[in-house]
């Protein structure tokens, strides 16, 4: 494995910074200066449109840009992880989330430590499309021999927020009669809320957890076995032996871990176990079995053609010079953005109401990846790290939080991302609603890149201390992509770009995007804490001074 290279001492990152001195963008200039810009600086890959033209680049800042992936090894690292080196050097573990997406047959094979990694990958997605076919035909049944019509995702981070925002952007397409929910939280609303309207006999759940130690989801996955049983023994559906009990898990709880002895010990037959392996991260695991519960509300073939999506990706960020490589030139963007005009935060802003949980799934992503101030060799960072990604469909992003990018302090590039054709093609007095959708999305990205100015407003009639109100600065830089529909396909394109942008400025800033210490602390110090809730005082003792003020609130008004 390389080494980090310092970004900050490349002859890049000089000429960077100089550029960075006095500049003043212009996008109204260099569109008027320039009328190739479009053309220049629109790529593609897959099904996806990607026009960068309204970003705040130069062509001088794109080849100093392109420069830096060159001189911080950007490829090497992406063919790195593709054949298996233990990037991710804190747990000792290769990275491999893009073996979970191989076509079978491709060759020559892939052998990791040992591991015929495509035969596993290949054996694990035929007994997932096995038993998915079982359960959508309703051969799968309950104790009570009735069909599932509700699965139910126990599980937490990726365990969950990767599945969540699949099945939200894919639900047109759920075709046998099954509905999917998820429950993530320990708080007991969710569960409570989650299941109060469904029948312990049409419901399976799936435990989903990589290491099967999660709290929040094993207290859910025990909450959960508690609701079946109580339901099937009130309306005398099993008796209440524990042979009955035991029979109703085995037909109402399947699981998906790394760690299957631990599935077992939970009461789970490991028959009804869906593996996968300590190389795919949690948060890059929805493609792996933990996508279970996609594969039953859409079936084996979209979940392939999910697969096929991402690998498409795969084989661009390969196999494609810097200069065309769209996830590489998008995370050199964010690095420009970050590093060298101060940008904070990313905004996250999908023109389809399918995508709404896109952000949220693509914090942790990015977030959780690259929210480190340390390197892959333990040492310090040199740089700012990790954007806060952020967004919410539009348009309702427009009627809350767009005010900010448009006439704020702060400079926060924006990716927006639409697709041509709806799910549902409704029309309101004749108007193609989805085309008036579009039309707001165009007009978003060109209002924040050109803005208006003084004089335009002026124009208009306005006047005095309005026309500063109501002037526009332009210049917020955006990326559209744009792609024909939401298959199953675009959205595996979708997922692994953004997959590969997070690695590319990781691999920039030198980081391990792989673990995530900065969640234990918590978790360590919530174990301890428990018990003062529960009314140990000597646990309250051991408090610092507000937590135990706290907790004392917390006992006074229970
Ligand atoms: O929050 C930390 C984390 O380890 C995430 O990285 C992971 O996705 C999540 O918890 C859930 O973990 P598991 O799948 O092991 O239950």
């Amino acid at each position: 494995m390389t080494a980090p290279v310092d970004p900050t001492t490349t002859s890049a990152w000089t000429r960077l910074t100089a550029l960075r001195e006095g500049f003043d963008p212009d996008l109204r200039g260099w569109f008027a200066a320039d009328p190739g810009r479009v053309d220049s600086l629109t790529r593609s890959v897959g099904d996806l449109h990607v026009d960068l033209s309204k970003n705040l680049v130069t062509p001088e800042i794109f080849e100093a840009l392109v420069a830096l992936a060159d001189e911080t090894g950007v490829r090497e690292r992406f063919a790195e992880m593709l054949r298996g080196v233990h990037l991710n050097t804190s747990e000792d573990r290769a990275v491999l989330h893009t073996a979970l997406r191989r076509p079978a047959g491709v060759t020559p094979a892939l052998q990791v430590d040992g591991q015929d990694v495509d035969h596993d990958v290949q054996a694990v997605l035929s007994a997932m499309s096995e038993f998915s076919d079982r359960v959508r035909s309703g051969e799968w049944q309950g104790v009570t021999g009735r069909k599932v019509t509700h699965v139910v995702n126990i599980g937490i981070g990726g365990s969950d927020l990767g599945p969540v925002m699949v099945y939200e952007a894919l639900k047109p397409l759920a075709d046998a009669g099954i509905q999917a929910r998820f429950v993530s939280n320990i708080d007991p609303t969710d569960i409570a809320e989650k299941t109060a309207d469904l029948d312990p006999e049409t419901t399976l759940f799936i435990v989903a957890s990589k290491t099967f130690t999660t709290l929040e989801t094993l207290t859910n996955a025990r909450l959960a076995r508690d609701w079946l049983w109580a339901g099937l023994a009130g309306s005398g559906a099993i008796d209440d032996s524990d042979a009955a009990r035991v029979d109703a898990v085995a037909h109402h709880f399947v699981a998906v871990s790394t760690a299957l002895d631990k599935v077992e010990a939970f009461g789970i037959d490991p028959a009804n176990a869906f593996g996968f392996w300590d190389w795919v991260g949690g948060r890059y695991s929805v493609d792996s079995a933990i996508g279970l519960s996609l594969m039953i509300a859409f079936g084996p073939d979209a979940f392939r053609e999910l697969l096929a999506g991402f690998h498409t990706v795969d084989v661009h960020v390969a196999t494609t010079p810097v200069e065309r490589n769209v996830p590489v030139l998008m995370g050199l963007l964010n690095v420009w953005y970050t590093n060298f005009l101060g940008a904070q935060s990313h905004a996250v802003l999908p023109y389809a109401q399918q995508l709404s949980r896109f952000a949220a799934y693509l914090q942790q992503l990015t977030m959780e990846s690259n929210g480190k101030s340390v390197r892959w060799d333990g040492s310090p960072v040199t740089t700012d790290t990790g954007e806060i990604f952020w967004g919410e469909p539009g348009t309702n992003g427009q009627h809350a939080f767009y005010q900010l990018i448009h006439q704020g302090t702060r400079l926060i590039p924006a990716d927006f991302i639409a697709f041509v054709n709806p799910a549902y093609p409704l029309a309101d007095d004749g108007r193609d609603v989805h085309g008036l959708f579009l039309a707001n999305f165009l007009a978003q990205t060109k209002a924040l890149a050109f803005g208006k100015t003084a004089e335009e407003v002026e124009a208009e009639g306005t006047t005095g201390a309005l026309v500063a109100a109501r002037t526009f600065p332009g210049n917020r830089p955006t990326t559209s992509l744009f792609a024909p529909a939401l298959t199953p396909s675009v959205l595996g394109q979708l997922i692994a770009l953004y997959e590969h942008i997070t690695f590319t400025q990781g691999t920039i800033w030198g980081i391990n995007s792989f673990d995530q210490w900065g969640v234990e602390l918590g978790k360590q110090l919530a174990l301890q804490i428990a018990p003062a809730i529960e009314g140990d005082d000597d646990a309250l003792a051991a408090q610092d001074a507000s937590t135990a003020a706290l907790l004392q609130y917390y006992r006074a008004h229970r």
